[in-house]
């Protein structure tokens, strides 16, 4: 039996990319297979996170993830604070990665920028906290983004040690699902880098709460060359922008890149532009509006956290218990 874990940091603003990346990719899977979907609050605060702001956040990206179309009664959602056995399990993770595998990460690399020294341990260990994340329910596979699966290798390496060391077959090795067009959204003023929350542009960024207008006016922005559009994907090498904006477009609408350019053969990037905002107006709009509902009724979105917490503690107790047991670990009789 297959089951899916991802997790999405609540550290505010969702946008373009969280959507075409990760939500709506989510949605898609919601009725094929089991699915727990996590908002990892323990890993947003790797990283200093406002205490005044991290539950508005935590409840906005839950808000994200049921208006981009997941049936919170049919799929577990849940804050990852509110289930003890992530930390629980990634203690004993700590004790099987080694210093070795966590050095080589990007992401840490990257996120703690020149200044080594200053970085928390928790985003050091980050990667055994996601390991501990995915594992505690056996999940086999995991929806991420490219910028990800160095994390996943190194989960299947954790769960190999962790196999090993204890001479057991207990966890099993999780399977990526990279999925659709576009799931790298980059930023609307320059096709070379990731779009992101954290740019100083708003304009370089559509968050999934801009209303139609905003939408339209950051399209109508957006960065873009001088040449028309080309017949196929192949002519829009070395053109980052025009690439970015029609990956947005075949995402979007579900087709290929293929099908966009065959579309768009020789058209200006003013018609083209018309027709992007047209159609992201017509899907993100609906899903901005569902969200401002929903972050409208906090006590709602507490009580399908809690309602998830409450499952995902279900499936995982079970399999703390064994882990402890297996690492020899005592706990006080029932
Ligand atoms: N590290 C992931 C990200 O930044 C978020 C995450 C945490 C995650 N735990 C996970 C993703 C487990 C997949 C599975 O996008």
């Amino acid at each position: 039996m297959s089951r899916i874990f991802s997790g999405v940091q609540p550290t505010g603003d969702l946008h373009l990319g969280n959507y075409l990346g990760a939500l709506r990719n989510w949605a898609a899977l919601q009725n094929r297979y089991e699915c727990i979907y996590c908002v990892v609050d323990l890993h947003a605060i790797t990283q200093w996170q406002d205490p005044k702001e991290l539950p508005a956040n935590t409840r906005e990206v839950t808000a994200g993830l049921i208006a981009a179309g997941l049936d919170s009664e049919t799929n577990i959602i849940f804050n990852q604070s509110a289930v003890p056995a992530h930390a629980e399990l990634a203690w004993i993770f700590n004790c099987v990665a080694r210093l070795g595998w966590l050095n080589r990460m990007t992401q840490f690399k990257e996120k703690a920028g020149k200044n080594r020294e200053n970085a928390s341990v928790g985003l050091y260990a980050y990667p055994s906290l996601m390991a501990a994340d995915i594992l505690v329910y056996k999940a086999t596979h995991v929806p991420v983004g490219e910028d990800q699966k160095q994390h996943l290798e190194l989960t299947r390496d954790i769960a190999q040690k962790f196999n090993n060391d204890f001479g057991v077959e207990f966890f099993p090795m999780v399977e990526p699902l990279i999925l659709g067009e576009a799931t790298r959204v980059m930023s609307l003023r320059d096709g070379s880098s990731k779009m992101s929350k954290s740019d100083p542009s708003e304009n370089s960024r559509i968050n999934m709460t801009d209303d139609a207008d905003t939408i339209a006016r950051k399209l109508r922005r957006a960065k873009t060359d001088p040449e028309p559009l080309p017949e196929t994907p192949a002519g829009l090498d070395g053109r980052p922008e025009a690439r970015n904006l029609l990956g947005i477009y075949a995402a979007l609408c579900d087709k290929t890149m293929e099908d966009v350019c065959r579309e768009f053969a020789g058209a200006q990037f003013s018609r083209f532009k018309d027709s992007i905002t047209e159609l992201a107006v017509s899907v993100l709009a609906p899903i901005g509006g569902e969200m401002s509902r929903l972050t409208a009724d906090p006590a709602y979105l507490d009580r399908v956290l809690a309602r998830g917490a409450e499952q995902a503690s279900e499936i995982a107790k079970p399999v703390l218990d064994d882990v402890y047991d297996i690492v020899g670990l005592l706990r006080p009789a029932p």
